[in-house]
């Protein structure tokens, strides 16, 4: 199957190679250095807690033209990069696209790409449940070149499934298929959103953290009113389990924020600039539609480094 993997980052890395594997007719767009890489030495994944390597020849891209043809494009990056490639997929004569990442506005993508497309276009929304980081010319994994990815469609079933499946049928690779992929994407921007924002104000060194009790408390209330947000925004928190321990085991998620902040794998996960700024601009329109006080939140953004 042809498929193009849109953005050669760290996860966009990560997916092409578990497709490769797959035994599917991949190529990657990239752009710049990045691109002269993958031409040379192909996918390189340095998997941290496999502690090996791994070597896999990918077909390049750097455009992505209006009569370029693939079963499946899955576009990989940033939630405030997505805007710049919507365009060249409405253009391109592809149908079947699977947005993935975070994401705090996928209706609007939909919309953009319906409304703009020559062709009919068939959109999925996903998250690659993963992790790592860009080191020099490789990437640094935390899965084993496995994984799985939650997906959904906005709008009931995803018209394009048999041909995921097929996709990643030779593959360990787990598609999670959710009925409101939409709640579980805003579900998971409040943690996300609560952890950069000390992680920022702690210049990324959350082993700062330690001793300062007040921080991680203000991020879990924040947390907590993140979830009221969404709830009176009539959105379901997904995986429900994610509410019962913000709000029902504050403790036991204080120790757990304060051992994570200590390991320096936290480093792996750490969000970007502007992808968390962009998330905190969606998060600060649904406050204000909706009208939830949130004290916790906003202490924590008056120090939030980024927003000055
Ligand atoms: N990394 C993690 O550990 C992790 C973990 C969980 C979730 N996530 C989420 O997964 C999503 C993707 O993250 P990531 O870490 O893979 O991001 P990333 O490393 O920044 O990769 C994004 C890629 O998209 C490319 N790109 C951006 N705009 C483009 C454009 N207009 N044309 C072509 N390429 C373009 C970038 O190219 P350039 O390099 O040329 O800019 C970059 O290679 C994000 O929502 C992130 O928060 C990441």
């Amino acid at each position: 199957m042809k498929i193009l993997v849109y953005g050669a980052g760290v996860l966009g890395t990560q997916l092409a190679q578990v497709l490769v594997r797959g035994g599917n007719d991949v190529t990657i767009l990239a752009r710049g250095k990045r691109a002269e890489e993958l031409e040379k030495d192909g996918i390189v994944i340095r998997h941290i807690f496999q502690f090996r390597t791994t070597v896999d020849p990918v077909r390049v891209a750097r455009t992505l033209e209006v009569d370029d043809q693939y079963d499946l494009i899955f576009v990989v990056m940033k939630y405030n990069d997505f805007p710049s490639v919507l365009p060249i997929l409405a253009d391109n004569q592809s149908s079947n696209i699977v947005i993935v990442g975070n994401n705090a506005d996928a209706r609007s993508m939909q919309t953009y790409l319906e409304e703009h497309s020559r062709i009919e276009k068939q959109v999925a929304f996903g998250f690659h449940v993963s992790g790592g980081r860009r080191e020099k010319d490789r990437m640094l994994s935390i899965g084993a070149g496995s994984g799985q990815m939650v997906i959904g469609s906005l709008d009931g079933d995803i018209g394009f499934k048999p041909l995921l499946d097929q996709a990643f049928q030779h593959v360990k690779y787990k598609l999670n298929v959710l009925s409101d992929i939409d709640a579980w994407l805003k579900s998971h921007i409040i943690p996300i959103l609560m952890l950069n924002a000390v992680s920022f104000n702690e210049k990324r060194e959350l082993i700062k953290l330690d001793g300062n009790r007040k921080q991680i408390q203000h991020m879990i209330g924040a947390m907590d009113e993140g979830l009221s947000v969404l709830e009176a925004m009539g959105i379901s928190v997904i995986p429900e389990i994610q509410a019962r321990v913000i709000r029902k085991h504050k403790r036991m998620l204080y120790l757990l924020l304060k051992i994570y902040s200590l390991l320096p794998m936290h480093k792996l996960f750490a969000g970007a600039f502007g992808e968390i700024e962009a998330l905190s601009d969606a998060f600060t329109d649904w406050k204000k539609t909706t009208g939830i006080r949130t004290p916790h939140w906003d202490v924590l953004k008056r120090d939030y480094t980024i927003l000055k």
